[in-house]
């Protein structure tokens, strides 16, 4: 499973990426407006601290008027994948796209219906959310499990990407079913990274260190 970044802060994307297991980036309209910053100039900046996929959403509802957007933000980079909403135009959208072979990635999705809609349409990516799932009382890792399924059983190409995590079970959880991505928050990526028996376990080494013969 690889592993992106959820978020448009550049300075998290520069730490998680210096650890060396970052592998592509997602935003969207709101984790943008945090940064209070110029929403093209941002991404440009996420192109050039990470070599992978890095997903801009779309902010249009009319699929002409995504298919513009998009066409404005591909041009920022290679790796740009045009994020577009679970929508009848934005699978109009993603149709036209794919056809001019820009990459996207269709978001807000929360059934296999739609994922399979959006695989049809030509989505390179789809991305499930988990976390509001859950907070709505529904198991939002059956729904990444379903579309996997259904995903592998028709070899359908489009990736799934886990998204809305919200801890570190969520991503633990993403892998056993075989999700192809988890984008993950910043600071689940950093709980991921640590462990009580890790730190105790330096500790001892440390202080033993001081007794041995040097
Ligand atoms: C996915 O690409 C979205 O940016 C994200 O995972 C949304 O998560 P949230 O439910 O925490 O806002």
């Amino acid at each position: 499973m690889k592993l992106f970044i959820d978020t448009a802060n550049v300075e998290e994307i520069r730490e998680i990426a210096s650890w060396g297991i970052l592998e592509g980036v997602t935003t969207n309209p709101s984790l943008i407006a945090k940064e209070g910053r110029v929403f093209k100039e941002v991404i440009k900046e996420i192109t050039e601290i990470v070599d992978g996929p890095i997903s801009a959403e779309v902010i249009s509802l009319k699929s002409e008027e995504m298919v513009q957007e998009a066409e404005e933000l591909v041009k920022i980079h290679e790796n740009i994948v045009i994020k577009i909403p679970m929508t009848e135009e934005g699978l109009k959208a993603v149709r036209i796209l794919a056809q001019k072979g820009v990459k996207t990635n269709v978001t807000l999705v929360f059934s296999a219906n739609q994922a399979l809609m959006a695989a049809k349409a030509g989505a390179t990516y789809v991305s499930p959310f988990l976390g509001r799932l859950d907070d709505i009382g529904h198991t939002g890792i059956d729904l990444v499990k379903e579309i996997v399924e259904i995903f592998d059983l028709y070899l359908i190409e489009t990736e799934v990407i886990a998204a809305s995590i919200r801890h570190t079970t969520h991503v633990v959880q993403a892998a056993k079913v075989g999700s192809h991505i988890a984008t993950i928050p910043y600071g689940v990526f950093k709980q991921m990274a640590k462990h009580p028996l890790t730190d105790s376990g330096i500790e001892r080494f440390l202080k033993d260190w001081e007794k041995a013969a040097k």
